[in-house]
């Protein structure tokens, strides 16, 4: 009897090409210590952070999008005019509105491309992984251009009062082509969650359209609620919870056992974190990857800056699996499965 060919594997979303960019300005945790009373040695033992990049006032958070975007074109072999839809993750947008994904497109010399922009925060790459994974798996489009960018360093409080949030965060971009395929690789699923209850826990209130009759007044300035606000305790358990339950979760809704998994990438959210999630989860700790040291916290530039650094460190290879993983402001959370 003669064998059957082999069924085709589903169409799903692969990463045919990553890039990133960080500003050139370094900013160590000795620059910080004068300006926001604290030491290189209270931040490195809380977080595991030691340096971050900032803008210096020639880019802004489309301009970091473009040059990690052109990596990414150029990684994939591709002229931005092939790219279908552009999806851009940033809670840091250039202006409140339009959204960045537009400007990227401008940026990217392709108009009439379609742009969408995901407001997700330290979740949002993975969100827009769902988002272009379902479109690419419909058949509505051939590829996606899925960018992380985010510009802190101009919304932090950089005095004492903001000293917990203001040295957890850094500038930077990720991008990566995604294109539809059917040869077994790409997303295998991407689970997300969002609790709004806690909102609060961690937001910037200001400016806010539903205060009436102005979104921002002299009186936020001066009560400084222009500036992320955070409970960080609060957020710190929660993050750990979440991103093991999600871990844990994706890994059982695909039938895959955690060390069949060849790397996990955390988000960057704070190296305290990170190791309480790997120890959590019994996975050794050198298939967790971390990079926070260098970058701090980038948001939804964290997950595609290190998928970059890994593939082109060759710590992702062909044919690897990847265990992606966030949790952010929101609450936000989600983790994907992706054979590179
Ligand atoms: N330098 C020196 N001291 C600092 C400081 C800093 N940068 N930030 C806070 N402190 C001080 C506080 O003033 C407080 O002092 P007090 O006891 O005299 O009042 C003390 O440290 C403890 O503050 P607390 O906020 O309880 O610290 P913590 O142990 O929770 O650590 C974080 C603070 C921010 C490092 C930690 O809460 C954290 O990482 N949370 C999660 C943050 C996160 O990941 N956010 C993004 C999620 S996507």
């Amino acid at each position: 009897m003669a064998t059957p060919p082999p069924s085709p594997s589903p169409r799903r979303a692969r990463i045919a090409g990553a890039g990133h960019h960080l500003p050139d300005r370094v900013v160590t945790n000795a620059d910080l210590g004068p300006l926001l009373d604290t030491t290189d040695a209270w931040i490195r033992r809380r977080t595991g952070i030691e340096r971050r990049h900032f803008v210096d006032g020639t880019e802004g958070t489309a301009d970091l999008a473009h040059k990690a975007s052109l990596r990414a074109l150029d990684d994939a072999g591709i002229g931005p005019d092939q790219i279908d839809l552009i999806i851009f993750a940033t809670l840091s947008p250039d202006v409140f509105f339009p959204g960045s994904g537009v400007l990227l497109g401008a940026l990217l010399g392709i108009p009439g491309t379609p742009a969408l922009d995901v407001r997700n925060q330290c979740t949002g790459f993975l969100y827009g992984l769902q988002c272009a994974d379902g479109m690419l798996r419909a058949g509505l489009y051939e590829r996606i251009l899925l960018v992380g960018a985010e510009v802190h360093s101009t919304g932090l409080d950089f005095s004492r009062e903001g000293r917990d949030i203001a040295v957890l965060f850094g500038d930077g971009a990720g991008a990566v082509v995604l294109e539809a395929a059917e040869d077994g690789s790409g997303v295998l699923r991407t689970i997300l969650g969002a609790d709004g209850r806690h909102a609060e826990a961690l937001w910037c209130q200001a400016p806010s359209s539903r205060q009436f009759p102005l979104r921002i007044t002299r009186d936020d300035l001066d009560h400084k609620r222009h500036f992320p606000a955070m409970q960080g305790r609060m957020v710190f358990k929660h993050a750990v919870v979440a991103m093991r339950d999600a871990v844990r979760a994706v890994a059982a809704a695909e039938g895959v056992a955690l060390d069949e998994v060849d790397l996990f990438i955390p988000h960057q959210a704070n190296l305290r974190i990170s190791e309480l999630v790997q120890r959590e989860l019994g996975v050794p700790p050198e298939r967790f990857f971390n990079n926070i040291a260098r970058t701090g916290n980038t948001t939804a530039a964290t997950l595609p800056i290190a998928i970059d650094e890994c593939r082109r460190s060759g710590r992702l290879k062909a044919g690897d699996l990847l265990c992606t993983v966030a949790f952010g402001s929101g609450f936000t959370w989600g983790s994907s499965l992706i054979r590179i």
